[in-house]
């Protein structure tokens, strides 16, 4: 950790290193001779690149969880491994991400967990699911993938789905310095091929105060080449 905001300090220390996320990705998605093959090694090493780690201890046991562009539900499913969520839906604009995340769930008595295929720019609210309001809204290393012209709007529909007391947690691949932003921008370009949108964290924390959030956490972490940014906003209780 780089910095760290001195308003807030995370609730508990972290119980879990990337080795054992990785491990969990492991038996979450086991290997598979096909063309999921690749997606599969995606969640393998994703551990190691994003701080997962860090996250999870800023989502208390039992929550229920909206994961905003869920990917192939790493997320969802880590939460779930290690005890945090009790009922959680995830959604992204990839249908071959979303049938990754849902040949994931265990056979057997389901999961609480619904992966959605869906737009952020798409009408909210939707189905009833996604009118609910949940303790822990998630936006994890999408914003910047997300046309300038609907990022503002994500992040304020995001916010309007945090329960009174609940949080929204953001993370987002740093642009600054300027090389580690230009790594993941070459990155995104060979993997997605895509030219990439960077948020400012600042326009994210006045969005979000706009939307009725607080800042309770700020932090900075940086992983190989690539560094996050992670903020986490919280509804007020009468919110
Ligand atoms: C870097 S991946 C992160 C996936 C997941 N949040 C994680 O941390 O493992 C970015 C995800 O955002 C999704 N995405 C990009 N633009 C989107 C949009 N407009 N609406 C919904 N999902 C989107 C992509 O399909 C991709 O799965």
């Amino acid at each position: 950790v780089a910095s760290r905001s001195p308003t807030t300090s995370p609730p508990h220390p972290a119980a879990h290193t990337p080795a054992d996320l990785a491990r969990l990705a492991r038996l979450i998605y086991p290997k598979v001779g096909s063309a999921a093959a690749v997606m599969n090694g995606r969640q393998h090493y994703r551990p190691y690149i994003c701080p997962f780690d860090v996250l999870l201890d800023h989502v208390p046991a039992g929550s229920t969880v909206l994961d905003i562009g869920c990917g192939g539900g790493l997320w969802l499913r880590l939460l779930e491994a290690t005890g945090r969520v009790r009922a959680g839906v995830g959604f992204d604009a990839s249908a071959e991400s979303i049938e990754l995340a849902r040949r994931s769930l265990p056979a057997g008595p389901p999961a609480d967990l619904r992966f959605e295929h869906r737009r952020v720019e798409q009408p909210w609210p939707g189905p009833p699911e996604f009118a609910e309001r949940f303790d822990v809204v998630s936006i994890i290393d999408v914003m910047h993938h997300v046309p300038p012209a609907a990022q503002r709007g994500l992040l304020t529909m995001a916010a309007g789905r945090v329960a009174a007391g609940g949080r929204l947690i953001y993370k987002d691949m740093a642009a600054r310095p300027w090389w580690r932003g230009w790594a993941n921008r070459l990155h995104d370009l060979a993997m997605v091929r895509e030219w990439i949108n960077y948020v400012d964290p600042a326009a994210i924390e006045h969005w979000a105060s706009e939307a009725g959030l607080k800042l309770i956490h700020r932090s900075r972490h940086d992983r190989l080449w690539y560094g996050h940014d992670l903020l986490i906003f919280q509804r007020p209780a009468n919110g």
